[in-house]
Order: structure tokens, then sequence, then C-alpha cells
């Protein structure tokens, strides 16, 4: 069964933005973006998302992720190339990968730019 949550915060800060996700009084995840302009066009870096894991995949981490397309459509991030459950994430909400950076990490690892596809020229 689907379990019923809300947004409980969204707290605004100059550009950056965090919204708590929350589930039967208890703040189950989060999700931090950055608002800047990008060739003219008001655009959101998603910077971090996460949900407690005995919350995942209940809807929790699509759900944050709408919250910031209602407000900003245009929507762009870094993930690490082998982190599957985030990629799927993304990927389920219609982003796509764009490029591959590699050694972008402190530890190595690389990193996959993922945006909307409408950041994406035709
Ligand atoms: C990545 C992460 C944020 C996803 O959060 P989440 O709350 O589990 O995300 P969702 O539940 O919305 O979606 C994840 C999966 O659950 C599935 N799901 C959603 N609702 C579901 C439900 N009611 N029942 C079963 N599965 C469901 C989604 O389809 C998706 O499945 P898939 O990965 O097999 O395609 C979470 O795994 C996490 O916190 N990871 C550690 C931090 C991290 O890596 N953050 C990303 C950095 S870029």
């Amino acid at each position: 069964m689907r379990n019923v949550f809300g947004l409980w915060a969204r707290v605004g800060q100059s550009n950056t933005f965090t919204w708590v996700a929350g589930m039967n009084e208890v703040p189950v995840g989060y999700l931090i973006a950055y608002h800047h302009e990008l060739d003219g066009r008001s655009v959101m870096y998603v910077g971090g998302v996460g949900t407690l894991p005995q919350y995942r995949k209940r809807g929790v981490g699509t759900h944050l992720m709408h919250a910031v397309f209602a407000e900003y459509p245009q929507v762009w991030l870094h993930v690490r190339a082998g982190n599957a459950n985030a990629i799927a994430l993304y990927q389920n909400l219609g982003m796509q990968q764009l490029r591959r950076l590699t050694n972008f990490y402190s530890n190595g690892d690389d990193a996959i730019i993922m945006a909307t596809s409408n950041m994406i020229p035709g």
C-alpha cells in the first residue's frame, strides 16, 4: 500500500531551497536545490536528495522531485555513475543522461550529468 505523505517544509533562503518530506509525523526525506540562470533560462540544480533507508521505494524521492518540477520544470543534477537507485529514480521521471565526467568526485568516482528533456537542445 502506498503511504500518504506530505511536504513538511520548503525553506527558501536566497537561491537555495530545501524540501522535507514527512510520513506519519516522521521526517523521511529531503531535497536541496539551487536556483540559477543558465543561458537566460531559469533552472534548478538539485544538489542532494535522500530518503531514510527504511522509507525507500515508497515514492518519497519521486514526490520530492515533483515538488521541484512543479515550480521549476527545468532541472539538472550530478549523480554518481554507480548510483543505480538514483539514476533509476531520475530516469523514471523522464530525465536524461547528458554527459559522463570522469574522476569527478573526491574519491575518484565518475559523475553523470542528468537533466530534464526540456533543457536539452533539440
Ligand atoms: C535515490 C533515493 C533518493 C530514492 O529515494 P526513494 O524514496 O526510494 O525513491 P522512490 O521511492 O520515489 O523511487 C525509487 C524506486 O521506488 C519505486 N517505487 C515508488 N513507489 C513505490 C511503491 N509504492 N512501491 C514499490 N516501489 C515504489 C520507484 O518506481 C523506484 O523504483 P526503481 O528504482 O526500481 O525504478 C534513495 O535511494 C536514497 O536516499 N539513496 C541514498 C542517497 C542518494 O543516493 N541520493 C541521490 C544522490 S544524487
